[in-house]
């Protein structure tokens, strides 16, 4: 992964001008601008394959948001998509969800994929899920030193999957604000893994 210029010290001050919206079900446009802005190597990274163009089908599949399913969260800065971290539920684990986050190259290392990850968290935790399981290739050390640093554990039924649990990622909430949760229930059958 890359971070920060060089000589630049980490962790660098909080972005002013960042606010985190969740996408809306068929932006594609939002998606593609946060693609069009990893480079070579985050796409690798992301998406564990050398993806130069993203396929319409590709994208409308991540657009493809449905409440209590497939959330989506935007990092907007100054109004400009630069990262994404969505979550979406096993089929037949309702308490099981995986998660993939991604930050355009030039504003890595900010703090925006941590700020994304915990409204994941929170937006799960309404919707009952408690562990996300997260794809994270082997040479992609520093993503899973901090996954590693966040409580993950490598999944039992799955080597390829570390297991994190929601609750400890959800920021704390002001003093007598409750967040509203999202009542949804998915049908028992055989886990399966969403493609993300
Ligand atoms: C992974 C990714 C989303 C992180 O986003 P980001 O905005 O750069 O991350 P943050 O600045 O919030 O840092 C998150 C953590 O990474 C680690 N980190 C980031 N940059 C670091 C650096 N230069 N040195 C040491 N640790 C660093 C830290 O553990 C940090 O957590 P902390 O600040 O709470 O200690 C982004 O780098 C990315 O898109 N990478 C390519 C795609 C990918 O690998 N996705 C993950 C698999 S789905």
């Amino acid at each position: 992964m890359t971070c920060c210029l060089p000589g630049q010290d980490y962790p660098p001050p909080p972005l002013p001008g960042l606010r985190i919206a969740e996408l809306e079900s068929g932006d594609t446009a939002t998606v593609l601008a946060v693609f069009e802005g990893l480079s070579a190597h985050s796409r690798y990274l992301r998406f564990q394959t050398g993806v130069p163009t993203m396929p319409i089908r590709n994208l409308r599949r991540l657009a493809d948001v449905q409440s209590g399913r497939h959330v989506v969260h935007v990092a907007l800065l100054r109004g400009r998509p630069v990262g994404l971290a969505r979550w979406i539920r096993f089929p037949g684990d309702q308490s099981l969800a995986e998660i993939a986050v991604e930050v355009v190259d030039d504003v890595q290392g900010r703090g925006i994929g941590r700020a994304l990850v915990g409204h994941a968290a929170r937006s799960a935790r309404a919707a009952g899920v408690e562990n996300f399981l997260a794809y994270i290739a082997v040479g992609n050390r520093l993503v899973r030193d901090w996954a590693r640093g966040l409580g993950a554990v490598t999944e039992p039924d799955d080597v390829g999957a570390l297991r994190l649990p929601v609750a400890p990622l959800v920021p704390a909430t002001p003093a007598g604000r409750r967040s509203r949760g999202m009542a949804f229930r998915w049908p028992q059958s055989r886990r399966v893994r969403p493609r993300l």
